[in-house]
């Protein structure tokens, strides 16, 4: 039971981001010169996801031509000897047939987005990646999660603390026991109130589910935000199969978020030697004449 497939739900529509958002999907961002989605397909890749599947809704074809060739791109970078760009434009492309696209064709929820890849996945464990969530670590977040499942063989939500204020923006997970690296859900739920939430633990982005999902989310059951989520089928399948929470080594952004995005791109940027340089004297100066730091 290995886990080649990964589901990328992009079928969202962008709204806090809007109006960037209108014309162009959410997911093709820069993150320094780099597009949100590719940060998380680079992940799923050097993690050992053999084939990608996206969930697309309407307006998303940037998405699928960002990872195919463009023959005229590269003639005219060949002809202008940009031999290093040209490696990178390249790159970004994976052999041909690892990406499967099907369309979302109503922004019903992400549970409802995960459902559209079911004929495609099949029988078998896969991941799900939410490009939002970007994620600095040392091993991919992905793999991190599939070391675990080589281990537990059942599901697995990436989880983090957060601040107790915010748990209405996440799932929030009820955990067994004291607070370890991996922790068994006793149950979940979707952004609840400070008050109501059963802990500060948030899931993250990333996941690993059995395709007993499927059958739940086929249900079309409708939760928070009026959206089949995918939150409340796991608590549905907790009643017939465990489900872990884990914690990952890794920093991480949310990109989906106007503040988040910004703290990321700053993050990455920083971590460019030839961006650094010009980059921490601003910085320096920006806190300065706001009056937060001294001479
Ligand atoms: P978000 O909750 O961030 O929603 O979705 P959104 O529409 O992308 O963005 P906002 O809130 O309007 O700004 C989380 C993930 O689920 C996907 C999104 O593309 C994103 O990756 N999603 C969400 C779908 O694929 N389909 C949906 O119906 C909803």
């Amino acid at each position: 039971m290995k886990i080649r497939k990964a589901v990328f739900p992009v079928a969202g529509l962008g709204t806090r981001f809007l109006p960037a958002t209108k014309a162009m999907p959410k997911e093709m961002l820069p993150l320094v010169d780099k597009p949100i989605i590719q940060y998380a397909v680079e992940e799923a890749l050097a993690s050992g996801i053999e084939e990608i599947i996206f969930v697309t809704g309407k307006g998303k074809s940037a998405l699928e031509d960002h990872f195919d060739r463009s023959y005229q791109l590269e003639n005219m970078l060949r002809e202008r000897h940009k031999d290093l760009l040209l490696k990178i434009v390249a790159s970004v492309v994976p052999t041909t047939g690892t990406i499967v696209y099907t369309r979302q064709n109503e922004p019903l929820g992400l549970g409802h987005a995960i459902w559209c890849a079911r004929n495609i996945i099949g029988d078998e464990p896969f991941a799900v990646l939410l490009a939002d969530d970007v994620i600095q670590s040392d091993v991919p977040v992905l793999a991190q999660m599939m070391d675990q499942f080589d281990r537990l063989r059942a599901s697995i939500v990436a989880i983090e603390e957060v601040n107790p204020a915010d748990t209405s923006r996440y799932g929030i997970v009820d955990p067994v026991g004291a607070l370890d690296d991996v922790v068994r859900i006793r149950g979940l739920v979707e952004k609840p109130k400070q008050e109501d939430a059963p802990s500060n633990l948030a899931i993250i982005g990333r996941y690993i589910l059995t395709p007993r999902i499927f059958d739940i989310l086929g249900k079309g059951i409708v939760g928070a935000g009026n959206e089949i989520q995918v939150t409340d089928a796991m608590s549905i399948l907790l009643e017939k199969q465990p489900i872990f929470g884990f914690r990952f080594e890794g920093k991480r952004f949310d990109c989906g978020d106007k503040a988040g995005w910004q703290m990321a791109n700053l993050a990455f940027s920083l971590e460019r030697p030839e961006l650094r340089g010009e980059l921490l004297p601003f910085l320096e100066q920006t806190m300065m004449s706001n009056g937060m730091l001294r001479n």
